[in-house]
């Protein structure tokens, strides 16, 4: 089987310079770095309106640059922490199909940055993520942007859009398996309720579970043109009950925990009305990290570390300052 990095290598631009990173925190990028960043990402979502507009004319698929711009995100772990919260900003339902998969590209490289994936698998699933809904610009726009519900055989057509992908994947010169079974796969479900084949966990490839995640939470956290999108709040519930049993719970887990909307350093108002700032954050229950409470001791100035998951009559009444999801 060829390696993704066979196939990155063999269409990268090799003359193009990298991004040039700092030293600093990846939670606190210089201005110029999240210039550069926001470029990689518009750079990435124009890409992707080409390669589907290829699609789309049923003609060649030029992904040259493209590649290459993906390829350097997903070696690029500051860029990706610092494009979540773009990932988060609204976009335009009406045209959602380019901004949502650049969006699970950056999604689905943070979990797996979160899940400790080595870089060729964290390319397979750059490039599984930047290639999932291929098949869907294969659709009639009239279907992909369909205001009300769609009756069975638009349904129909629509789940066909992860084995049109497939094989798109499957006809280009190179021989790449492993990316065109996440395509394939990334509507697969644990339980074995998703399609096309309704295979269970066992039997689904990693990149594609990470896929399934991101590409749930992102199209509930947007708009679209049938329905409005869901708060951070409401899409972290959603995603825990109803993505029980379904999505695979050691990736819903990471990518939790990479997109708590408390992150690190975020200041937080606690529903006893004290002020914290929080100092982790807890995988297994996102909504509830751990914080330092300000000023917990007056006399002595000292902050004390409290961890919301222990204190259940204790918990963040509201953010205190802009974090990661925007409401
Ligand atoms: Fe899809």
């Amino acid at each position: 089987m060829v390696r993704v990095s066979d196939l990155i290598g063999a269409r990268a631009a090799p003359s193009a310079p990298p991004l040039r990173l700092g030293a600093a925190p990846a939670a606190t990028p210089a201005p110029h770095e999240r210039r550069a960043f926001t470029r990689l990402y518009d750079d990435i979502t124009e890409g992707i309106r080409e390669v589907g507009e290829g699609v789309r004319k049923g003609g060649r698929i030029h992904a040259g640059a493209f590649i290459h711009q993906v390829r350097q995100l997903a070696c690029t772990p500051e860029a990706v922490t610092a494009l979540l919260p773009t990932a988060f900003a609204p976009y335009d339902p009406d045209d959602f199909l380019d901004r949502h998969t650049s969006n699970v590209v950056v999604l689905a490289l943070a979990t797996a940055e979160a899940l400790g994936i080595q870089e060729e698998n964290r390319l397979c699933v750059a490039f599984a993520s930047a290639a999932h809904d291929l098949g869907m610009y294969s659709l009639p726009r009239e279907l992909l942007y369909k205001r009300g519900a769609l009756d069975i055989s638009e349904a129909k057509t629509l789940r066909r859009h992860p084995h049109v992908g497939f094989s798109l994947l499957r006809s280009t010169r190179h021989n790449v398996e492993n990316l065109a079974r996440a395509v394939y796969q990334e509507h697969e479900r644990e339980n074995g309720n998703g399609y096309p084949e309704g295979v269970r966990s066992p039997e689904i490839a990693q990149e594609a579970k990470i896929i399934a995640v991101a590409d749930t939470f992102e199209a509930l956290m947007h708009n679209r043109p049938h329905r409005p999108g869901l708060s951070p709040f409401e899409c972290i519930r959603t995603l825990t009950q109803k993505g029980r049993g379904e999505l695979c719970p050691r990736v819903l887990r990471s990518f939790l925990a990479q997109i708590t909307p408390f992150p690190p350093t975020s200041r937080v108002q606690l529903n006893d009305g004290r002020n914290a700032e929080v100092v982790a954050v807890n995988s297994d229950s996102p909504l509830r990290p751990v914080v330092r409470v300000d000023a917990s001791n007056r006399a002595s100035g000292e902050r004390m570390l409290v961890d919301l998951s222990q204190t259940p009559l204790l918990s963040i009444a509201s953010t205190l300052e802009p974090t990661r999801l925007p409401s």
